[in-house]
């Protein structure tokens, strides 16, 4: 028997109501703040990653699902950000008036060990502000995140923030860590020993204690932003007090991806455990349009881990189940009948399903009650012959007999 790859899951029904409830929320509160959809392929060249994330970064040197092709080498994206700006790039979007507001929703591929809300085919439901410097986007680009959660509904979240700086700002930082990390190198963890080396940065989000020890006494904070960065960031601390979101400024926040610069930020939740505890995160990444070949300009946006909002779903409640009409046949001439009303039904737009599998009408009804159907029609002999249905309603513990023709608007004027 074949089994799903470690890290995958099949999504069954009974679940799949709440990703829909997830995505339909999603889709309302985008249109809301002006995004529109986009959908770019799952696979795109590997190349394209390697040179947005960084060579250095862990998804690169360890997590891409590679396909080789005769010379081709592709990846599964593992990440929206960098497809979206292929696309806005390769399709003249920067030619659109004003800047860009796209959102997007699907499958991202990173082959990490497996574990709860840790998974290699995952979910993102993402968005970018393409075209704008500006702090106003980092302040709308937030607060969006902040509708979609306050919209699920999802509660007790914590909101981290910090500013990397520009680029220059980054390599200060980085030079910074270098030297005050640099006697200390003995008593990292094995990854952070390896990241010394590579990617610095993150030393500073390590989980390991003792590393996080060290990190707490190195007493950076914001000496490394430039006055422009420091203003920027003051701008977006302001326009989140304006909207009374609550956040929490951490100078250990740097995120995992070599694009972003200044604002970053990261949504926790404590129903997620101490390891993957980011329901989403996102920031600034203003160098990463002109890195693969488009005009200079800046660019901002977030993801939230779909499997992640479920595991914070206890607060997600699924909106009533549409009402489902089951038809039951006693015989073959009422068959098709049932067939024709059946199909009149759900022409109709009225969910509805027969009993394909003759049986008795004790058998049919306890199906309806599975399947929870709000109004029952039985067609035998002698409905057969007067042109009427019995219509039981299921909840009330009532029957009629009403004329066929009247069935649909009778059905559809309840309440
Ligand atoms: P990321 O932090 O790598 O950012 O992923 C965003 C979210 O995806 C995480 O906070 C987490 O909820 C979820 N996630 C990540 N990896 C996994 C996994 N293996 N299993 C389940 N959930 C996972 C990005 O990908 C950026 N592209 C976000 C962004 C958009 N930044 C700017 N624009």
């Amino acid at each position: 028997m074949f089994k799903r790859i470690p890290g995958t899951k099949d999504i069954l029904p009974g679940e799949i109501e709440f990703w829909q409830k997830i995505a339909q929320t999603s889709r309302t509160i985008f249109k809301v703040h002006n995004y529109h959809e986009i959908c770019p392929p799952l696979i795109e060249e590997a190349a394209l990653f390697n040179r947005s994330l960084g060579e250095a970064t862990e998804i690169i040197r360890k997590q891409m699902f590679i396909i080789k092709k005769e010379q081709d080498t592709y990846a599964l994206r593992p990440e929206g950000t960098a497809s979206v700006v292929r696309a806005y790039i390769e399709n003249n979007l920067d030619k659109d008036p004003g800047f860009v507001k796209l959102y997007y929703m699907g499958s991202m591929f990173r082959c990490e060990r497996p574990q709860k809300g840790r998974q290699r085919e995952f979910h993102h439901i993402g968005c970018e502000a393409i075209g704008s410097y500006g702090p106003e986007i980092d302040i709308e680009i937030i607060a969006l995140a902040d509708n979609l959660l306050t919209a699920y509904p999802i509660k007790g979240y914590r909101l981290i923030i910090n500013s990397l700086g520009c680029a220059k700002d980054k390599n200060e930082l980085n030079s910074l860590l270098k030297e005050r990390l640099k006697d200390k190198t003995g008593e990292l963890c094995e990854d952070c020993k390896v990241r010394y080396g590579q990617n610095i940065l993150r030393v500073l989000d390590c989980k390991n204690e003792s590393c996080r020890e060290i990190v707490e006494q190195l007493d950076i904070a914001d000496s490394y932003l430039c006055p422009e960065c420091k203003g920027h960031f003051n701008k977006v601390k302001k326009g989140l007090d304006i909207l009374k979101i609550k956040y929490e400024v951490s100078p250990n926040l740097v995120r995992g991806l070599d694009y972003y610069t200044r604002t970053v930020f990261e949504i926790k939740h404590p129903d997620l455990g101490p390891q993957q505890d980011a329901l989403g995160a996102g920031g600034r990444y203003d160098n990463l349009v002109k890195e693969l070949g488009g005009p200079e300009t800046g660019a901002i946006g977030f993801a939230f881990g779909v499997e992640r909002l479920l595991l914070a779903q206890g607060q997600i409640q699924l909106d009533k189940l549409e009402d489902l009409v089951y038809i039951i046949t006693l015989g073959d001439p009422a068959r098709d009948k049932g067939l024709e009303l059946l199909q009149g039904l759900r022409k109709a737009g009225i969910p509805s399903d027969t009993d394909y599998e003759n049986r008795s009408l004790k058998g049919a009804m306890r199906k309806a009650n599975d399947l929870g159907a709000k109004f029952v029609l039985i067609i035998g002999e002698d409905e057969l012959k007067e042109a009427s249905v019995t219509l039981k309603d299921m909840a009330k513990s009532t029957q009629e007999k009403i004329s066929q023709a009247k069935l649909i608007d009778r059905i559809k004027s309840s309440p």
